[in-house]
C-alpha cells in the first residue's frame, strides 16, 4: 500500500491511564502526529476526562469506537462454542479484547493514513504479543510503536514527575494498587500484594464480586436458552448477547461466582499470579458445555475437549488472526449444529451448577439408560462386546 504521508502520523490505543497519556507526549517529541484511539469493549470508564487529557497531552484528534456488539458476536460467541478456558480457569476475557481492538487500530491507521500504530504494552506481557502478531497478520507494513517497553523512566514516579512537567493533567488517573484490566467478559486484576502468590486476594482487590463473602443471597435458578451454540435468552426471554452478557454478570457478581486466583503460564516465559472474576462467562461456559455433554455424541466431545484447549492456548498466545483459528472455528461451529436447547443454572454463594437441561436434539434415551421395567436396553449383546473390547489383552 502506498502512503503519500508528509509527516509520520501513529495511532495509539489508549486507554486514558497515565502510561498511554505520557505515551502521547513521548510520541510527539520524536516526529510523531498522535491519534489517540480509544476502544470501548465495556471497560466501564465514560471517556470525557480521557479525551480531555488526550488533547491536553497533545493529541490531535481522539477516536473513540464502541466495539462491545462486535466483541460478544465476533470473539466472545466463537471462545464460548469452543470452550476455551485458558489452563482450566482463565476465561480469556482480556486476551479475547485484544485482537479486536488492534484489528479496529489497522482499520483507524487505514483511515487515516497513518503509517504507525503504539500500544501501552509493557516489555513483559501477553498482551504486546497479541498487539503486535494481530497487526501484522493484517498489514505487517504498519510501523509498530511500544512506547511503555521503550522509554527511559523507572518508575511510576519518574513518569508522574514527566507528566507533571508537561502539563499531563493526571488526578484522575489515580493509580490503585493493582493493575486491572476489565471488559464485558471479565476482570483481570494483577500487581501489589498479589505479586506475592502466597497471599490471600485482598477483599478490596476485587472489582465485580466485592463484598461477596458478605452477602447471603438466596439461592436462584437461571435458565439459559441456546441456539446452535451461542446464548439467545435468559429465563425464557429472547436476549440480544450483549444485553444477555450483562444482565449475567449483574445477577452472578453478588454471588461471587467467577472468581478465580490462578497462577498462570505466559507466553513470555515467566509464571506470574492473576485473579480474575468472570460471573457471566463463568455460568455460560458452565451451562454451555452442560447442553453439548446431552447432545454431542461421545468421540465428538471427547475430540472437542481438545480442541477447545488448543483454542484457548491460540486466544491466549495471541494467533486470532491465523489459519488455524478459521480452521478451528469451521470444526467447532459444525459441532455446534445441535447444540440449541435450554438449561437451568443455579446460582449460590462463589459458584453455580446446572440442575437441568433439555434439547430438541437430546442423545439422552430414557428408555435405554433406566433401571425400571421400562428398559429397551438388551443386556445380551454386552457379552459379546465385551469379549470382542478385551480381545487384544486376553491372556
Ligand atoms: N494475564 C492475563 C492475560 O495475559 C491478563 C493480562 C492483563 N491483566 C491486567 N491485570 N492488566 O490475558
Amino acid at each position: 500500500m502506498v502512503r503519500q504521508a508528509h509527516h509520520k502520523k501513529v495511532i495509539l490505543a489508549y486507554s486514558g491511564g497515565l502510561d498511554t497519556s505520557v505515551a502521547i507526549k513521548w510520541l510527539r517529541d520524536r516526529g510523531y502526529e498522535v491519534v489517540a484511539y480509544m476502544a470501548d469493549v465495556g471497560q466501564e470508564k465514560t471517556p470525557t476526562a480521557a479525551i480531555h487529557r488526550a488533547k491536553v497531552a497533545g493529541a490531535s484528534k481522539v477516536v473513540v469506537k464502541d466495539l462491545k456488539k462486535k466483541f460478544v458476536t465476533d470473539y466472545i460467541w466463537p471462545a464460548l462454542k469452543a470452550g476455551a478456558v485458558y489452563e482450566g480457569r482463565y476465561t480469556l476475557a482480556t486476551a479475547l479484547s485484544r485482537p479486536l481492538i488492534a484489528a479496529e487500530q489497522v482499520a483507524v491507521a487505514h483511515a487515516e493514513r497513518a503509517t504507525a500504530i503504539a500500544h501501552g504494552c509493557t516489555g513483559k506481557g501477553n498482551d504486546q504479543v497479541r498487539f503486535e502478531v494481530t497487526a501484522q497478520a493484517l498489514d505487517s507494513s504498519l510501523e509498530i510503536l511500544a512506547p511503555v517497553r521503550e522509554w527511559e523512566f523507572r518508575s511510576r514516579d519518574e513518569e508522574i514527575d514527566y507528566a507533571h512537567k508537561h502539563g499531563i493533567p493526571i488526578d484522575s488517573t489515580k493509580k490503585s494498587s493493582y493493575s486491572i484490566d476489565k471488559n464485558i467478559w471479565g476482570v483481570s486484576v494483577e500487581s501489589g500484594v498479589l505479586e506475592n502468590p502466597n497471599t490471600e486476594p485482598p477483599l478490596d482487590s476485587f472489582q465485580w464480586t466485592r463484598g461477596a463473602e458478605k452477602r447471603n443471597l438466596k439461592e436462584r435458578v437461571v435458565e439459559i436458552g441456546f441456539e446452535k451454540g451461542v446464548p439467545v435468552s435468559l429465563d425464557g426471554r429472547k436476549m440480544d448477547g450483549l444485553a444477555l452478557i450483562e444482565k449475567l454478570n449483574a445477577l452472578a457478581a453478588p454471588y461471587g461466582i467467577g472468581r478465580m486466583d490462578m497462577i498462570e503460564n505466559r507466553l513470555v516465559g515467566i509464571k506470574s499470579r492473576e485473579t480474575y472474576e468472570a460471573p457471566a462467562a463463568t455460568v455460560l461456559l458452565t451451562a454451555h458445555r452442560d447442553l453439548e455433554s446431552l447432545v454431542l455424541d461421545r468421540e465428538l466431545s471427547h475430540h472437542k475437549e481438545g480442541v477447545a484447549q488448543k483454542y484457548a492456548e491460540l486466544v491466549y498466545y495471541g494467533l486470532w488472526f491465523t489459519p488455524l483459528r478459521a480452521a478451528l472455528d469451521a470444526f467447532v461451529n459444525e459441532t455446534q449444529k445441535k447444540v440449541t436447547g435450554a438449561v437451568r443454572v443455579k446460582l449460590r454463594k462463589y459458584s453455580c451448577h446446572v440442575v437441568g437441561r433439555k434439547s430438541p436434539h437430546s442423545l439422552y434415551r430414557e428408555s435405554l439408560a433406566t433401571y425400571t421395567a421400562k428398559d429397551t436396553f438388551d443386556p445380551k449383546l454386552a457379552k459379546g462386546f465385551i469379549d470382542l473390547w478385551a480381545l487384544p489383552y486376553k491372556k
